[in-house]
């Protein structure tokens, strides 16, 4: 089961929410199903809008690491993205800070997503 704690700092306060196999999708429709206020516009990974920042908060190594190719070229223009964290996800499995929540697919894992409520803004 994953577990995801939403915290904006447009949000009186975090929320928890628990997906179960089957009702994961990406990030951006489980804040949306549970009225989760990350804001969005293209839901295709190209605007940028849905910009947040992810820890994984398991011990175990981290899943939801890999990067669609459209989040790769959004986030490095938006200057969220190096090369170098590019290569870490993919070569050592270690997770990039910032993701968007329209191509993020939530695995069975614990993390915590934050965001500012501002589009494009972490
Ligand atoms: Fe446009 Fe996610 S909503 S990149």
């Amino acid at each position: 089961m994953a577990t995801v704690t939403f915290a904006g700092v447009n949000m009186e306060k975090d929320v928890t929410v628990y997906a179960v196999a089957g009702d994961t999708g990406t990030l951006l429709a489980l804040a949306k199903k549970h009225a989760i206020p990350i804001p969005f516009q293209c839901q295709d990974g190209e605007c940028g809008s849905c910009l947040v920042k992810v820890t994984y908060l398991d011990a175990k190594t981290p899943m939801a690491i890999d990067l669609t190719e459209k989040e790769k070229v959004t986030l490095s223009i938006n200057g969220k993205l190096t090369k170098e964290l590019v290569e870490a996800a993919e070569n050592a499995h270690r997770p990039p800070p910032y993701r968007l929540a329209c191509q993020f697919i939530v695995r069975d894992e614990t993390i915590r997503v934050q965001f500012s409520g501002e589009p494009g803004v972490e």
